[in-house]
């Protein structure tokens, strides 16, 4: 969703914005902008569309030691370059960029900003307007600007720059992501560290509701009251070769590549050297002491929660709930006694899940986040995180990350086993390392897939996938994926559920894709296909090897049973790749959507 950057220092600021803001690309916006000021002149250039555009469209005689940029992926007031940010006060003094959302907005143009024609449908001009209005009356840029953001309601990562100030970039938080980034000699702010990786590794978390004065020497945190905070800064677990395609025509194709070396990590990280599974032990504790498992998440994380219920349930013998995360709230369930909410997020910062979240540590319920960005919000807001390592997912179709939080899920629930007491004839770490290989070996007949997606979706409006048991799980994610990248329309369906009605939109040629991989139900799925075919649909079956019969489409490895999802998923991404493809869509950058989902 939107990105914010900014930089104090003696280089040329516009540089480094624009390839802050490149950075910031896979997160999903549709219009880009950057203000940047020397000898107290302020030049901004705005577009809609991509950050090519704006390279354009930047005045390259403009030399600057001090800017914000921003991407905007439109919440108030649709996609166009008056609405892209940064945004400017009624005097032009003050330029802001901003991510979030500001709930009260309209309650304070009421209130303070009567008499000022606003130039955006922006909550965010409401903002910088507020902060001239308050500098106006209180003659102090620092404190008009606590005052101001002392008055905003919801989300917000702010960066406002003062044309009658060289020396400072004014920054707050309360919600969204910012980190701030120090060097030798500049300073820079990021709602992402992968943004400024290009010029630092030392970072400084900030917390919500505080503020800082960005200069070239020195960066002062502090809090809404003006109390000065000290912080240590962390070093950033990345390195530029992480968020590059390197070889790779798109990032969603490497990251689909990475999924056995994901595994292979994720096997190392939790096993210790007697082959034990390696847990924090609070976890651990938490898990046995819960009755009743809440998992909270939205998209292919809620996808990769159906199948992680399986595992809790089967392995821990724990009743466990799934929940979508931004419908959670309307409709909660009773809940147990001694409940535990496990929130799975990719990128933890997603605000639908941050909101129950925060809900349930009001009820005082214990929380666990598991994710692939340790220090995200869902992570250091919960009480317990367990990391995915999958390394940064950029590509806006999560595919490592699912496969991972499965993987993680699945150790989970042999190690509260364990715990309990439950004996199990199952080792993870042995299993996970079969599935490792088993996705290498898929990963090498690419050409296949991509037959098959030419063969099945090169020119069909839509698409089903039908499964039953956990497949069914699978096949709703393989639906996702392919109307997120090919924007071919795409349904999961359960196979029992077809004639229920789903079944009447089957017609010649209707591609429908089957799995097959569970010997429990191999032969009612089979029946289902049977009966698309008879009304004329194209099937796709995708089996597993034992339980493969001819005319099928592809034979996956064998793997465990109930570690099936993790390799039966990766033909069903590759298809949806070769799709996007054959269609001349871009893959990694899907249109409306964002890579991190930032608004509720
Ligand atoms: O970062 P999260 O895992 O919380 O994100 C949740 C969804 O927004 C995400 O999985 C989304 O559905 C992906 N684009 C799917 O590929």
């Amino acid at each position: 969703m939107c990105g914010i950057v900014g930089y104090i220092g003696y280089d040329d600021s516009k540089e480094i914005l624009l390839k802050g803001l490149e950075k910031l690309e896979y997160r999903g916006y549709d219009s880009a902008g950057i203000a940047v000021m020397s000898k107290e002149d302020v030049y901004i250039s705005k577009v809609k569309g991509r950050i090519a555009q704006l390279r354009e469209a930047v005045d390259g005689n403009v030399h600057a030691t001090l800017g914000i940029g921003h991407t905007r992926w439109a919440t108030h007031g649709p996609p166009s370059q008056e609405n892209a940010h940064p945004h400017q006060s009624k005097s032009g003094r003050f330029s802001i960029v901003h991510n979030g959302v500001i709930e009260n907005y309209l309650e304070v143009r009421d209130e303070y900003l009567s008499g000022i024609e606003l130039k955006s449908q922006t909550d965010t001009e409401i903002v910088v307007q507020l902060i001239e209005v308050l500098y106006n009356e209180m003659n102090d840029v620092s404190a008009a600007f606590r005052k101001a953001v002392e008055l905003l309601k919801g989300s917000y990562a702010i960066a406002l720059i003062d044309a009658e100030d060289a020396e400072t970039i004014y920054i707050a938080k309360n919600k969204s992501p910012l980190l701030v980034g120090l060097g030798d000699g500049f300073n820079v702010v990021a709602s992402d560290s992968m943004a400024m990786l290009q010029v630092t590794d030392q970072y400084l978390e900030l917390m919500d509701k505080e503020t800082v004065l960005l200069r070239r020497e020195r960066v002062e945190i502090q809090k809404l009251d003006g109390t000065v905070v000290e912080r240590e800064p962390f070093t950033a677990e990345l390195n530029e070769s992480d968020i590059e395609k390197g070889t790779y025509p798109h990032f969603m194709l490497k990251e689909i590549d990475e999924q056995p070396l994901v595994l292979r990590r994720i096997i190392q990280e939790y096993q210790d050297e007697n082959n034990e599974i390696k847990l924090d032990p609070d976890v651990r504790q938490a898990m046995k002491d819960c009755d009743r498992i809440y998992i909270i998440a939205a998209g292919t994380s809620y996808h990769a929660g159906l199948i992680g219920k399986q595992f809790l349930e089967k392995f821990a013998q724990i009743p466990v709930e799934v929940h979508v995360a931004s419908e959670f709230s309307y409709n909660m369930p009773l809940l147990s006694e001694k409940p535990l909410f496990v929130y799975i997020s990719q990128s933890g910062e997603t605000a639908d899940s941050r909101a129950v979240l925060v809900q349930t540590k009001e009820l005082g319920h214990p929380a666990l986040t598991i994710t692939n960005v340790p220090g995200s919000t869902l992570s250091r807001e919960a009480d317990y995180t367990l990391h995915l390592h999958a390394g940064p997912e950029i590509a806006v179709a999560s595919t490592k990350a699912y496969t991972a939080q499965m993987a993680v899920l699945a150790i989970l629930g042999v190690d509260t086993a364990n715990a309990k007491g439950i004996e199990l004839d199952f080792d993870p770490m042995q299993e996970l390392a079969i599935v490792a290989n088993a996705m290498e070996a898929m990963a090498d007949q690419k050409d296949v897939f991509e037959d098959l997606a030419r063969e099945f979706l090169a020119t069909t409006r839509n698409c089903f996938f039908i499964g039953r048991s956990i497949d069914y799980y699978v096949g709703i994610e393989g639906a996702l994926k392919l109307k997120e990248i090919s924007y071919i329309q795409a349904e999961g369906f359960a196979g029992g559920e077809l004639k229920h009605g789903t079944i009447a939109l089957i017609e010649e040629g209707t591609p429908v894709i089957a799995l097959a991989t569970q010997a429990g139900v191999n032969d009612s799925i089979r029946g289902n296909v049977q009966e698309v075919i008879a009304r004329g649909a194209n099937a796709c079956v995708i089996s597993m090897k034992g339980l493969d019969k001819s005319g099928d489409s592809f034979v996956l490895p064998q793997v465990h049973e109930i570690l099936t999802p993790i390799v039966s998923v990766l033909p069903l991404q590759l298809i949806s790749y070769y799709a996007a493809l054959h269609r001349n869509c871009d893959v990694d950058k899907p249109r409306n959507l964002a890579k991190s989902v930032t608004v509720e």
